[in-house]
């Protein structure tokens, strides 16, 4: 198991040899080893058993520290920084060569947060590096939001974690890059579609491509917990599988193996305990879980892409 603990100075002296250490951010933990040390990077893919063809994230304590690794912030970028940093937002923007292309997985762009989490944002002033880091599960499994998430999986290959308690939005960062100047939308998450485009218009979406996905976090069957789940009706799914575990976004549907994600129908509540939920499905005694979209509006968009990946095999 790993120590857990909320010793930045231990971190960064970790962190500081190429270790890695598991941190909090408001969205899920993340795996995080110095983003500039293809020693660290490769720690990272190797610990999560991940294809180095999936690029990373690079976390940054704010705005400025981003222009050491990025050739260009455009405007609607800067905008969106302004107003949502630190938050669960991840540009992606041009990257200097600063950036080993391990990070990138080849690409000229990198992915680059400012994360919303008191520790983690003390560790990253107290550093003289940015921290690479993705979700802190094996690669494919649902992202952890407590450090005993983290403990379970990857407690045997990591030897700190950074405990900042639960992390409050559950759900990751949403996505967004530019082509041509226009914003585009990757990936939905703890940032709403609604928030965004108040801030800069009409944005493009692109989270649905299957083929040569451009991130790899769009590949359809993703963020899977172990046991196999089904979307639909659960009313209708549960006449065919009586014996099936249920998340119901607040419906009470009476059923011995359920777990019922906001009984007030609150997106952001539903969204903080969906990962948790999944993983709580493992340890009970059922072969199906049988699961319902939200309302797809705000955070519910992204909770709809994860149980559509999550049910997708
Ligand atoms: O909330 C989050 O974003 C969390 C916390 C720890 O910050 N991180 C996270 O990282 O979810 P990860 O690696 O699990 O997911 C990052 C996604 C991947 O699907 C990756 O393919 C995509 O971002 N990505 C990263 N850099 C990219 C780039 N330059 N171009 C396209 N996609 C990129
Ligand atoms: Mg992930």
């Amino acid at each position: 198991m790993a120590e857990t603990g909320a010793d930045i100075a231990k971190a960064v002296e970790l962190l500081t040899h190429d270790e890695l250490v598991a941190i909090p951010t408001e969205t899920v933990y993340g795996l995080a080893g110095n983003a500039l040390s293809r020693v660290a990077v490769t720690k990272i893919f190797s610990v999560k058993n991940r294809p180095q063809f999936d690029p990373l994230i690079v976390h940054v304590p704010n705005l400025e520290k981003a222009n050491d690794y990025v050739t260009e912030i455009p405007e609607q970028a800067k905008k969106l920084a302004a107003k949502f940093w630190p938050g669960p937002l991840t540009l992606l923007l041009k990257k200097k060569s600063i950036i080993p292309d391990l990070v990138t997985a080849g690409l000229d762009t990198v992915g680059i947060r400012c994360p919303d989490h008191t520790l983690t944002r003390q560790l990253l002033q107290a550093l003289p590096f940015p921290l690479a880091a993705p979700s802190a599960n094996p690669f494919g499994y649902v992202s952890p939001t407590k450090p005993e998430h983290v403990n379970e999986q990857l407690g045997a290959k990591i030897q700190y974690i950074l405990d900042g308690g639960t992390c409050p939005i559950g759900i990751e960062s949403t996505i967004v890059g530019f082509e041509d100047n226009v914003p585009v939308v990757y990936r939905m998450g703890g940032l709403s579609l609604e928030a965004i485009e108040e801030t800069i218009g009409t944005v493009k979406l692109m989270t649905h491509s299957t083929s040569n996905p451009k991130a790899p976090g769009q590949l359809k069957s993703h963020y899977a917990p172990g046991k196999k789940v089904l979307l639909g009706s659960i009313e209708e799914l549960l006449s065919k599988h009586p014996e099936a575990g249920v998340l119901s976004f607040s419906k009470d549907y009476g059923v011995k193996n359920q777990i019922i994600l906001s009984p007030s129908g609150k997106p952001e509540e539903a969204a903080q305990h969906l990962f948790e939920s999944l993983r709580a499905f493992d340890k009970m005694n059922v072969s199906v879980i049988l699961t319902e979209l939200v309302p797809d509006q705000g955070l519910g968009r992204a909770i709809n892409d994860r149980l559509r990946r999550a049910a997708a095999v």
